[in-house]
């Protein structure tokens, strides 16, 4: 899908750079327009102020020099009718009737604001998936699932010793910068995650097949949060990207990443599946009863579903929609042919930074479920 900013995927990458070093360096140009308007006085009680919007303008800087390559290295995306990248209501397309001009630099400021806040949320993905500084959170997220795989192959193999790993197929769906369908490809594994968001897809696209070796790039993001904020320090702290070779998995690999909406991408895959594994990749919201349908098409009777989520709502309810409950979710999953095995409860975080004064925690389930036999 061609966001509604009126940048069509082919244009969103380079665009979106052009718009995230315009908006961020006009913030600070507007933060150090405020200190400026300040008494003498008060600007003396502040000598930390400048020198902060100096370090974070420096980072915004490297931050965009690696965008740039970042923003290259996208034309191996393929351009799937079905990518998104978050969209505002309402927004006119470019096809609309022309605007009062002044309409219209409002449009084109609200279309920088989006994309530099997608670019933001890519330079979070990369850390969580990619980085040092999130290990922790994909310890707490990617761990179990990979295990519950390790098991669910294990259990298969017993009753089919010939099967190989190389051979157990799993569809990893809402797969974010590609770490978790990654992990499991390192261990041997036959792969395939799938990412509607454009942004995701560029970040993961960047780290699994343009950077060889570890630590091959610095990026900023925490840079871009101005409020509950500790320090400079934390503010301006380097990440090296990435904490792994990405090239270190087996030779042979069978290794894809699929880009596109899920519940569309896999129809007719009926019982293609040894397992899905999914982490926080579905919300609450109304489009829940379709991905858990197509979950369970795809998966091979007696095969298996790991989940952590679903992805509590951000929009405190205030969105129309029917917002599920956690236990209602699990009731679709049963009645949809799956037999739970394992239920607990995770405390999980995802893209936090673990410096900042406001670090949102989400509580979920951690499930096995395992699809039933026909009778
Ligand atoms: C909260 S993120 C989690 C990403 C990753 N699993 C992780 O743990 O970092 C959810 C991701 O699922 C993706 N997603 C949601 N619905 C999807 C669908 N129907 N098809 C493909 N991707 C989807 C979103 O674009 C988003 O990147």
């Amino acid at each position: 899908m061609v966001p509604d900013t009126g940048v069509t995927l082919r244009q969103f990458p380079h665009k979106a750079v052009e718009s995230y070093g315009e908006v961020e360096f006009a913030r600070l140009d507007r933060k150090l327009a405020m200190f400026h308007a300040l008494s003498s006085e008060d600007k003396q009680l502040l000598p930390e102020f400048e020198p902060r919007m100096s370090a974070i303008a420096e980072c915004i800087e490297v931050n965009v020099t690696l965008l740039s390559r970042i923003a290259d290295s996208a034309t191996s995306i393929s351009s799937s009718s079905d990518l998104s990248v978050p969209q505002e209501n309402g927004h006119p397309t470019p096809n609309s009737p022309s605007l009062p001009s002044e309409q219209t630099t409002d449009r084109a400021a609200e279309e920088k604001q989006l994309l530099s806040s997608e670019i933001r949320r890519g330079f979070t993905l990369l850390a969580r998936d990619w980085s040092a500084v999130g290990e922790q959170q994909r310890d707490a997220c990617y761990k179990p699932l990979v295990e519950a795989v390790d098991s669910a192959y294990k259990e298969a193999s017993q009753t089919n010793q010939s099967l190989s790993r190389d051979a157990f197929r799993v569809l990893v769906p809402g797969a974010g910068a590609g770490r978790l369908p990654w992990e499991l490809v390192r261990r041997g594994f036959a792969v395939e995650g799938c990412e509607s968001s454009f942004t995701a897809l560029l970040v993961g696209n960047y780290a699994l097949n343009s950077v060889s070796g570890e630590a091959a790039s610095t990026i900023y993001p925490f840079v871009h949060e101005q409020s509950n904020v500790a320090s400079q320090k934390a503010a301006t702290r380097p990440v090296s990207v990435p904490d792994v070779n990405p090239k270190d998995i087996p030779n042979v690999a069978d290794f894809a990443m699929r880009a596109g909406n899920f519940v569309h991408a896999y129809e007719g895959h009926d019982n293609a599946w040894d397992a899905v594994v999914s982490c926080l990749a579905f919300d609450l919201g109304d489009a829940v009863i379709e991905h858990v349908r197509r979950v369970s098409q795809v998966i091979k009777p007696g095969g298996m579903w790991a989940f952590i989520g679903p992805m509590p709502c951000f929009d405190g309810g205030q969105m129309e929609g029917i917002h599920l409950s956690v236990e209602e979710f699990l009731g679709i999953v049963r009645r949809c042919g799956f037999t739970m095995v394992k239920m607990e409860e995770v405390e999980v975080s995802h893209t936090a930074d673990a410096e900042s004064l406001r670090s949102i925690q989400l509580r979920c389930p951690f499930v096995v479920a395992v699809k039933e036999r026909p009778s």
